[in-house]
């Protein structure tokens, strides 16, 4: 398992191209299964948990090739990926096998386009994982009263449809709020299911935005995406199409907050600054500066950094999956600072990594007390997950000396050649592989 060497103390300054979103091709993928001919999907990023989706929908029948990359946008920074072609080649298969499912939660995404498509699916229960409980229940009641009847055999979960999917009103909220996921394979399967469907408290994330508008371009009817009311008007078939994923907001507020923390200027290219109001509301109250120009954002900031308050809320609040990497920012608060967990309220893996780093942290329950200190010092750490790990590295680029971040496989999931990025930028940062 690789590690990362991260010599903290250079202040980041440059510009950085956002890759596209992981959160939006992984259920786009998935989505492509319900096509006829192929769909050609752009600014795809090459992530670990893309090629697990790609394996997977390769084994449920499709054909997926990936042109070569362009040239680099500017400098020295890293060339970005090329198209991807996808089609749809045999539509026997229908199984999501476990030992692809149990690396990746978003493998569930195939349940509704299989359903819809072929009227079967067999995908293995998503186990939990670093963040807590990740249940499928809302997925699968949206999915049944579509008119699909499941089972769960061997750890499976086998759904299967008699004739077509019958669209129906349904309310797709659970307990923690609005499902993204849950809404995106309910969304698809309603696509193609007979009559109109009406989603009420959907999910309102870009990503469910995103997946609408490509199934539009193949000729769903769907309006209302982006709120927390969709209407799908079922259609007979859909047609393969090209589409560009949305730039990766998740990426981008971690490269904002990187900026923030090395008391440095990026400049964010690609980047869609809609898609991040409640992360530039509290990176403004903390006292970093930012501008948005076109598809551009300047970030920088002067050594003080304010203390705030903040709680992880559904779209468009401040998303769960930058709560760790603003918890690393507040560890060098001018006070104390405090973040409320409510998406996944056992998410704070980081809180141990970091105060092995000198941070002050203090979990109660779902909440986390910082009280910020006046430097991070380096230190061996562990990476838990996707997140967590990218508020270690954050932390590593500020700190004191060298830090060794472990099992950066969990960073290579979501975070499209990250060391590239970040030295093309002045970070001192590398990758040790594993002997
Ligand atoms: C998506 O996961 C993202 N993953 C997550 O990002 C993100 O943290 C999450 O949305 C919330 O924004 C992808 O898009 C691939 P949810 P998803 O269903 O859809 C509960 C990352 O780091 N729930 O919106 O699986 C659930 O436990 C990842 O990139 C049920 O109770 O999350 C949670 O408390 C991590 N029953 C809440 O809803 C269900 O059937 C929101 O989860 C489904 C969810």
């Amino acid at each position: 398992m690789d590690s990362f060497l991260i010599r903290g103390g250079s202040r980041l300054k440059g510009k950085i191209e956002i890759s596209g979103s992981k959160n939006s091709a992984l259920p786009i993928l998935a989505a492509c299964l319900m096509g006829e001919g192929k769909t050609t999907l752009h600014s795809v990023p090459r992530l670990s948990d893309i090629d697990s989706m790609i394996k997977l929908i390769g084994e449920l029948g499709c054909h997926v090739y990936r042109h070569d990359a362009p040239s680099a946008v500017s400098g020295d920074a890293p060339a970005l990926n090329g198209p991807l072609d996808i089609e749809v080649t045999d539509k026997k298969q229908c199984e999501a096998r476990y030992d692809i499912v149990k690396t990746m939660r978003a493998s569930i995404c195939v349940l509704g386009p299989l359903l819809a498509a072929r009227g079967k699916a067999i995908v293995s229960i998503p186990g939990g994982c670093a963040i807590g409980d990740r249940p499928v229940d809302l997925h699968v009641r949206g999915l049944q009263k579509l008119g699909a009847e499941f089972r769960t055999e061997n750890g499976n979960i086998v759904g299967e449809v008699k004739g077509r999917l019958k669209g129906c009103r349904m309310y797709l909220g659970g307990a923690q709020g609005p499902t993204v996921l849950g809404t995106i394979n309910v969304m698809c399967a309603a696509a193609l299911a007979e009559g109109e469907t009406v989603l009420v408290g959907a999910a309102c994330e870009p990503e469910v935005v995103d997946c609408a508008e490509l199934l539009i371009k193949m000729g769903a009817k769907i309006k209302g995406h982006g709120t927390p009311e969709i209407r799908i008007e079922g259609v007979e078939k859909l047609s393969g199409t090209q589409h560009r994923i949305i730039p990766d907001r998740i990426e981008c507020g971690t490269f904002m907050i990187a900026a923030a923390i090395t008391n440095g200027e990026l400049e964010l290219k690609q980047c869609n600054a809609d898609h991040l109001i409640a992360v530039s509301d509290r990176l403004d109250e903390v006292g970093v500066k930012m501008e948005r120009e076109n598809g551009t954002m300047y970030t920088s900031s002067v050594r003080r950094l304010n203390t705030v308050e903040m709680t992880t809320q559904p779209y468009p609040g401040f998303p769960t999956d930058l709560q760790a990497q603003l918890m690393a920012l507040l560890c060098l608060g001018d006070g104390i600072s405090v973040i409320t967990e409510r998406i996944f309220p056992d998410r704070f893996l980081h809180v141990g990594e970091l105060n092995r780093m000198g941070a002050r942290i203090r979990k109660e329950g779902p909440t986390a007390i910082i009280q910020g200190v006046k430097e991070l010092h380096g230190a061996p750490v562990m990476a838990s997950d996707l997140r967590a790990s990218a508020a270690l590295v954050l932390a590593a680029l500020v700190a004191k000396g060298t830090t060794r971040i472990d099992r950066v496989y969990h960073i290579d999931r979501g975070y499209e050649k990250i060391e590239q990025k970040l030295r093309a930028v002045g970070a001192d940062i590398e990758r040790v592989k594993e002997k």
